[in-house]
């Protein structure tokens, strides 16, 4: 068992196209468990510092009017080995080329629009929780079904 804690966000389009609940669901039907969630507006300093590895990149400017345009909703995110589970499940980068049964595969078309973020390894999971949440914000709690998940 490799108990890991990762950054989803819940992109602007899907809180605009109201798949905030779908999207959610995903998450908790896998088994994963919620320990933090909140929405928020990200501002150009945020996205900068989130998107780091990007800033230089000549799509960042398509990203950074994309991610500020509008309320997101982040969760922070733990199971076993959580980091790919949670990869796995949105799909690869572009929708149009993302499985189905994946929330890009199945609910996107666009490379920019892909609804949702997912840390890409350990440390970056660590350094973007952080990024999110304040401590006091994410939840140590005991799921009671546990054992059968
Ligand atoms: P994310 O960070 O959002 O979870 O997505 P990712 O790891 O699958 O992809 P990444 O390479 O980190 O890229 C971050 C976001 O930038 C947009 N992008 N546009 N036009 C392009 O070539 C291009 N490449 C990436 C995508 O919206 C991607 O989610
Ligand atoms: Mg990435």
């Amino acid at each position: 068992m490799s108990m890991q804690r990762t950054l989803v966000l819940c992109k602007p389009d899907t809180v605009q196209r109201g798949l905030v609940g779908r999207v959610v669901s995903r998450f908790e039907e896998k088994g994963l468990k919620l320990v933090g969630m909140k929405m928020l507006r990200v501002d150009e300093s945020l996205a900068g510092r989130h998107y780091a590895e990007h800033v230089e990149k000549p799509f960042y400017a398509d990203l950074l009017a994309f991610i500020t345009a509008s309320p997101i909703v982040a969760l922070a995110v733990e199971g076993d080995n959580a980091v790919e589970v949670v990869r796995n499940l949105m799909g690869v980068t572009n929708p149009q080329k993302a499985g189905s049964g994946t929330i890009r595969g199945d609910f996107g078309l666009n490379l920019t629009m892909n609804l949702v973020h997912g840390s890409d390894s350990l440390a970056s999971a660590q350094r973007e929780v952080a990024l999110f949440f304040a401590p006091e914000e994410l939840h140590d709690y005991e799921i009671a079904l546990r054992k059968w998940t």
